[in-house]
């Protein structure tokens, strides 16, 4: 699909007016899916093109106008750590030689906002992971974004959740239509409309539900604005599915208060945590890419085309034999 799409910073309130600040990307999880490239390195860091996923991610933020960014990070902490700070050797090497290209883009990272680390001591869940950023966060509203969850950077969902919250108060959740095979795989919503055409209230939420069990084919993606009343219920919100504290009993229980709304997306939007659509992404982002586009495009389809070939040739040999 190629959709002409409103650059990333179109949005309905001017940044500055808007009381959330503070963004929080987890990226504490083990990463099973995604064996045995994430035994070293976390997921968040493998590359997309030529940036770690979790950059795309703090870019969002960022140009969603949230200036303060808090990792929640794991046992590779380091990894994530090193990517957002200064590089001083590189920096100097780099410098030396004149590359200010290679200089920009290795001190890009640590310019987009002001980054903190805080560490999980054990994956305990996403609402654990949201947890640990009580402090950070303070009595204020914050955005969640997952860091192997990328929105396309021409899209402008965080900033329309955000007016969301502006408008509606209590905490927004970003949904998606999925095939209702898939809803399994994700948090799914049940939902009522709302005056507005892509916002629904959110009346309950149920983690990985079956086909039979599923309220509505709405799953919830990796993007939140959260009200910090979010943080007595994940205080008081048992170990549930997978024994991990989850996010999104806490969501249910803040939606039976009436308190949730729903963004309802259907726009681009990558899984990087998991290995076909992490291939996918790649090829998206690298077909769009100025500078590498036009060649790989021109690669593709001929490396499409021998496929075909050798797809026919195969067919020819069976309907030989
Ligand atoms: P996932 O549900 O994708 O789990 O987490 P995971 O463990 O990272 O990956 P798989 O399923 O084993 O492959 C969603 C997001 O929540 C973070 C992850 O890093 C990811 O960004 N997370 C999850 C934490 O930060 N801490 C946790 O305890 C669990």
């Amino acid at each position: 699909m190629n959709r002409m799409i409103a650059p990333h910073t179109s949005s309905t309130s001017a940044p500055a007016r808007r009381t959330v600040r503070k963004a929080v990307v987890p990226a504490a999880g083990l990463g099973t899916r995604f064996l045995p490239a994430t035994k070293a390195t976390p997921k968040e860091m493998l590359p997309v093109v030529d940036k770690p996923a979790i950059q795309y991610v703090v870019e969002e933020a960022a140009s969603a106008g949230l200036d303060d960014v808090l990792m929640i990070t794991g046992r590779h902490k380091r990894a994530i750590e090193d990517h957002f700070d200064n590089a001083f050797e590189l920096e100097q090497a780099l410098a030396a030689k004149g590359d200010t290209v290679r200089l920009d883009a290795v001190r890009d990272p640590a310019r987009l906002a002001n980054i903190h680390h805080i560490r999980q001591g054990e994956p305990l869940g996403l609402g654990h992971a949201v947890l640990c950023a009580r402090r950070h966060i303070g009595d204020q509203p914050f955005a969640v974004l997952l860091g192997d969850d990328l929105i396309d950077p021409r899209e402008t969902l965080l900033s329309r959740m955000l007016d969301v919250r502006e408008e509606y108060g209590g905490s927004v959740v970003a949904l998606m239509e999925v095939p209702p095979e898939q809803v399994h795989l994700y948090g799914c919503a049940a939902v009522e409309p709302t005056g507005d055409e892509d916002v629904v209230q959110v009346t309950g939420l149920v983690e990985k539900p079956s086909r039979q069990d599923a309220p509505s084919t709405y799953a919830v993606i990796g993007r939140y604005v959260l009200d910090p009343a979010v943080f007595d219920t994940l205080e008081r919100t048992p170990p549930g599915r997978g024994g991990e504290i989850q996010l999104t009993d806490a969501l249910q229980d803040l939606a039976a208060g009436g308190t949730v709304h729903g963004v309802v997306f259907d726009g681009l939007r990558y899984d990087t945590g998991d290995k076909a659509d992490y291939l996918r992404t790649v090829v998206r982002l690298a077909c769009d890419r100025d500078d590498l586009g036009p060649e790989f495009i021109a690669w593709l389809k001929e490396f499409v085309v021998g496929l075909e070939s050798r797809g026919e040739q195969v067919d020819r040999r069976r309907s030989v034999a």
